[in-house]
C-alpha cells in the first residue's frame, strides 16, 4: 500500500491524471466511484478536465459504491441524486452507463450489482472514501472480508456523521446497500482519499498494517494496487 500526502487540491488533480489517463487508452473504462464530502474536490477536477476539451466520458461506465435503503433517486440525501449533481449532469456520460445500487430493492438479490459489475468488464480505479470507524463503502467494523454487494446496518458512529446532511438525526436511513469489500478488493486499481483532522485516528490505525475486520479499510493491505491519498491534516498522527 503506497501513501502519498498531498494537499486536497493536488489529491485531486493527481486522482484525475490516473482516471483521464484510463479513460483515454482503454476502450471501454470502468470507474468506481464514491460519495461523501470527500471526493468532491475529485469530481470538480474532472468536470474542469471536461470542460476544458481535455477528456470525454463518453464511453466511460461509473459504479457507485452504495446507496441508502428507502431513498429514491428524487431524495435529494440519494447518493444516486448526489452523483447526477455533483458530476454526471456536469459532463457528457450517458446516464445509462452510470451505476448506483438499488436503494428501493425489494425481492432482488443485491449481488445482482457484482453481476453488473463483472459484465462490465470489472472496475478498473475504484475512488474510495474512509469512515472515521474505517468503514469503506458502507462495510461496517466487523464486516466480512468475503462479502459482496448486500444491505448493512450502519453504526452509530456513522449515522452521527452522515446527519450532518440531513435536517435531524432521526431522518438518517439506519440501512444501506453496499458493495462489500470483496467487491471493493475485485477493483485492479483502488485509489482511496483521507482528508481532515476528523480522519487523522483512522489514518494512523491504517497505518499500523494490521489486517482485521474491526478495521475494514484494512483488507486493503491485502490489495496490490492501492494508494492512499491523505492531506497533512489527516496524516498528523
Ligand atoms: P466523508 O465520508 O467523505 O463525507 O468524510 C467518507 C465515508 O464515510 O466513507
Amino acid at each position: 500500500m503506497k501513501y502519498v500526502v498531498l494537499n486536497k487540491d493536488d489529491i485531486a488533480k493527481d486522482i484525475a491524471d490516473r482516471i483521464v489517463s484510463l479513460i483515454k487508452t482503454k476502450e471501454k473504462p470502468v470507474l468506481g466511484l464514491a460519495t461523501g464530502s470527500t471526493p468532491l474536490p475529485l469530481y470538480e477536477e474532472l468536470i474542469k478536465r471536461y470542460k476544458e476539451g481535455e477528456v470525454s466520458f463518453k464511453n466511460v461506465k461509473t459504479f457507485n459504491l452504495d446507496e441508502y435503503i428507502g431513498l429514491d433517486e428524487l431524495n435529494d440525501q440519494s447518493y444516486r441524486y448526489f452523483m447526477n449533481h455533483n458530476l454526471f449532469s456536469h459532463i457528457d456520460i450517458d446516464l445509462n452507463n452510470t451505476y448506483v445500487p438499488n436503494g428501493l430493492i425489494k425481492d432482488e438479490d443485491p449481488l445482482y450489482y457484482d453481476k453488473m459489475i463483472k459484465e462490465a468488464g470489472g472496475i478498473d480505479i475504484q475512488v474510495l472514501g474512509i469512515g472515521t470507524d474505517g468503514h469503506i463503502a458502507f462495510n461496517e467494523p466487523g464486516a466480512s472480508f468475503d462479502s459482496l454487494t448486500h444491505i448493512e446496518a450502519l453504526k452509530e458512529s456513522t449515522i452521527k456523521d452522515n446527519s450532518r446532511f440531513f435536517a435531524s438525526i432521526d431522518d438518517v436511513p439506519r440501512y444501506a446497500i453496499t458493495m462489500g469489500l470483496k467487491s471493493i478488493m475485485n477493483a485492479r486499481e483502488i485509489v482511496l482519499i483521507a482528508t481532515g483532522k476528523a480522519k487523522a485516528k483512522v489514518i494512523s490505525e491504517l497505518k499500523k498494517g494490521i489486517i482485521s475486520n474491526d478495521l475494514p479499510a484494512s483488507i486493503l493491505n491485502k490489495h496490490n494496487n492501492v494508494t492512499i491519498y491523505v492531506d497533512e491534516e489527516a496524516n498528523s498522527l
